[in-house]
């Protein structure tokens, strides 16, 4: 399937800010001999162009977009046209302070910066939509534009009045009345009651800041309200032509808005990605990738990636410049999960401004000259070579992780345990890591777009806090008919409105786990307990559980301390399945350890059969496995028969070498 069905091919560019360098004409034509010279075939268009393209109020000038876009197309180059509601123009702010956010110490922000509108603005509302539509009108039915690319990386939310309206109201048909409400909120405690919608207010370090059922709904709100204002720019586009997809570029995991319920506000699903490659090349991998199979896993779709560096960013701790091999082999892990393009920040890198040191494909010099302008010439011939995998994206996961985003936010805002260092997001991605080292297909879901017929072998579910509603019957149904599902601690504590359960955990789950859990013990950095399996024994850290086994047979126990002898790790037989349960945080080696006997008795098939040097990496995409090498010394493998190198064409049988930060894309002769 194809994201852009004007132009079904992997897109090659990136953000392209002609609007930057309006005064020197000669740059655009420029920028179009050296864009054809990398094989670049799209690029992001007008992103932060407000301020240009609508220098005073109701007065476009739109005459440089047309310059733009025509001198594109002539070249065959495509564009993702950006809506420009991602920075506002001064006279905007200046004339209406109503459309700048208010933070959480209820202080309205000044002009500048980028990404701080309030969403709820009629104002703010109406201007964008204005300029929405006049774009539409424009371009949509311009055959260079592919796919409109919708503000930039939305982030953050607002308090201003017109927000604490919306808020209420979104309690309101939540909760239906008031005293719904207190008892959702359980405000009770600390004589919290309200008796009066009007002395509902956000939460903040200044007001109501503790209260973990609020603060969730908060996140939901957030969420919320984002989506609505996303829906309002697309319906402007939309209302002039519906031929032109929508997208919005996501970053990582992004823990402000549940991403699973923003991507059905979108037709693409688009992300941002920065790894910090350098130090832990493998680790920065694993954490990259797993954020592609969840981009991949929102809409269970491909997905596009919309922005990466060619060189750096400046916005690390420390900013490294990619090693030999590094742009090509980190551009190939996207396209191994299912990306139709790889995409970068920025085109050309602007002479002032916060970024003006940012990487980017043409630098201060200009030219072709660099080892940045070379590698991106070689991505954009490996597209071409890779382009029969264009629409071969099938990963076919027999794996699925559970990631939900209510829980992610529930842990954090619990006050248990490790304050601020739950890790849940570490931990999920260790849990994908053990997979994804061994070539296995990882598929995200949260808990309401999990669907136990859905034909996986094995379902995860760490630290699965809060149990939404329906998810207990669903993890229930799985494993009877057959599936083996494997649990955590912290599982099963609070329902899906953040009240506590009363009686046994993990709640209503107890039967099929055969346990229940009686206390959470937190461990301080440094600390372990541990526990032995299948004859290694492993470091158990950061929070351990006191579980008892009711029916369930004890696999593991603790080792230390006065919980020596207790269960740690359970198996029970419920119905034609397997359920585990996993009490403590163990070490990588052991997820791994585990996992890979899980798969191998549920005959899950690997990427590659065959056992990989650490540090390298084998995904399947269509019937290409992509070997990838994140070490920076030369590997050799072997291989399960014959293989091409769609990449160099070279031929391969029972073995092959994959060069220090190198990337092999085989396909079997037999195929
Ligand atoms: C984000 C933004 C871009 C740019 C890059 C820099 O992804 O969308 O505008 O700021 O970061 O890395
Ligand atoms: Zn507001």
């Amino acid at each position: 399937m194809t994201l852009t069905p004007r132009f079904p091919r992997f897109l090659h560019g990136g953000d392209y800010n002609p609007d930057q360098w309006l005064k020197d004409p000669e740059i655009l034509e420029e920028d179009i001999r050296l864009m054809k010279e990398a094989k670049v075939n799209c690029v992001s268009l007008g992103i932060f162009a407000w301020a240009q393209l609508e220098p005073e109020e109701g007065v476009y000038d739109f005459a440089w977009m047309d310059r733009v876009i025509g001198r594109l197309w002539e070249a065959g180059i495509r564009v993702d046209l950006a809506t420009p509601s991602g920075a506002r123009p001064a006279w905007l702010a200046q004339k209406y302070p109503e459309v700048l956010r208010v933070d959480e110490y209820f202080r309205r922000h000044h002009f500048g910066g980028r990404h701080n509108h309030c969403p709820s603005s009629p104002v703010f509302r109406e201007k964008v939509r204005a300029i929405d539509t006049a774009l539409a009108q424009r371009y949509a039915g311009h055959p260079a534009v592919i796919l409109w690319h919708i503000s930039n990386e939305f982030s953050g939310d607002c308090r201003c009045p017109l927000c604490q309206e919306k808020w209420r109201q979104f309690l309101r048909d939540r909760y239906g009345s008031l005293e719904a409400l207190n008892d959702h909120w359980w405000t009770g405690f600390w004589s919290m009651r309200y008796t009066d919608w009007a002395q509902v207010e956000s939460p903040s370090p200044i007001g109501q800041d503790a209260n973990p059922a609020m603060w969730v709904d908060w996140r939901r709100f957030s969420t919320k309200q984002c989506g609505d204002f996303i829906l309002m720019e697309k319906e402007a586009l939309r209302s002039v032509d519906p031929s032109v997809p929508v997208t919005v570029n996501m970053m990582q995991r992004f823990w402000d808005y549940d991403y699973f319920d923003l991507a059905e506000t979108v037709d693409v699903v688009s992300w941002d990605s920065y790894p910090l490659w350098g130090t832990d090349d493998l680790r920065a991998a694993s954490e990259h990738a797993m954020t592609h199979d969840l981009m991949r896993s929102l809409k269970d779709r491909p997905f596009l990636l919309m922005e990466s560096t060619p060189s750096l960013v400046n916005w690390h701790q420390v900013n490294k410049i990619k090693r030999p091999g590094m742009h090509l082999l980190s551009s190939m892990l996207p396209l191994a999960h299912g990306a139709q393009s790889v995409m970068y920040f920025q085109w050309r890198k602007g002479r002032g401004g916060a970024e003006m040191f940012h990487g980017a494909v043409v630098g201060h010099d200009g030219t072709d000259r660099t080892r940045t302008f070379r590698g991106v010439c070689e991505v954009g011939e490996a597209l071409q070579k890779l382009a029969p995998l264009y629409d071969r994206p099938e990963r076919e996961a027999k794996v699925c992780i559970l990631f939900d985003y209510p829980n992610w936010w529930a842990l954090d805002y619990a006050q248990m345990g490790r304050k601020g260092a739950m890790h849940y997001d570490e931990t999920v991605n260790a849990y994908y890591r053990a997979f994804w080292e061994q070539g296995y297909a990882v598929d995200f879901r949260d808990s309401r777009r999990f669907d136990p017929e859905s034909g996986y072998g094995i379902v995860v579910a760490p630290m699965l806090f809060m149990l939404r509603d329906g998810i207990e019957e669903k993890l229930r149904a799985f494993v009877r008919r057959g599936g083996t599902l494997v649990m955590t601690y912290c599982g099963g504590v609070i329902s899906e409105d953040g009240l506590a359960f009363t009686g046994q955990v993990p709640h209503a789950l107890t039967d099929v786990l055969g346990i229940r859990t009686e206390e959470l013990d937190a461990l301080c950095d440094g600390e372990a307990n541990r526990m032995t399996w299948d004859g290694n024994t492993y470091a158990l850290t950061e929070l351990c559980e006191l579980i008892h086994a009711d029916t369930a047979e004890v696999l593991s126990a603790y080792e230390d301390d006065y919980t020596a002898g207790t269960p740690c790790l359970t198996r029970h037989a419920y119905g034609e399945g397997t359920a585990y349960y996993l009490a403590a945080q163990a070490e990588e080696t052991f997820l791994h350890a585990f996992f890979r006997r899980l798969a191998e008795e549920k005959a899950i098939p690997r990427a590659l059969d065959a056992d990989l040097p650490k540090g390298v990496v084998a995904q399947k995409r269509g019937n290409a496995v992509f070997v990838q090498n994140y070490g920076g010394a030369a590997q050799e493998i072997a291989l399960p028969g014959r293989f091409t190198d769609l990449l160099t064409g070279a031929a391969f049988d029972g073995k092959a070498s994959v060069p220090a930060r190198g990337v092999l894309v085989l396909t079997g002769n037999d195929d």
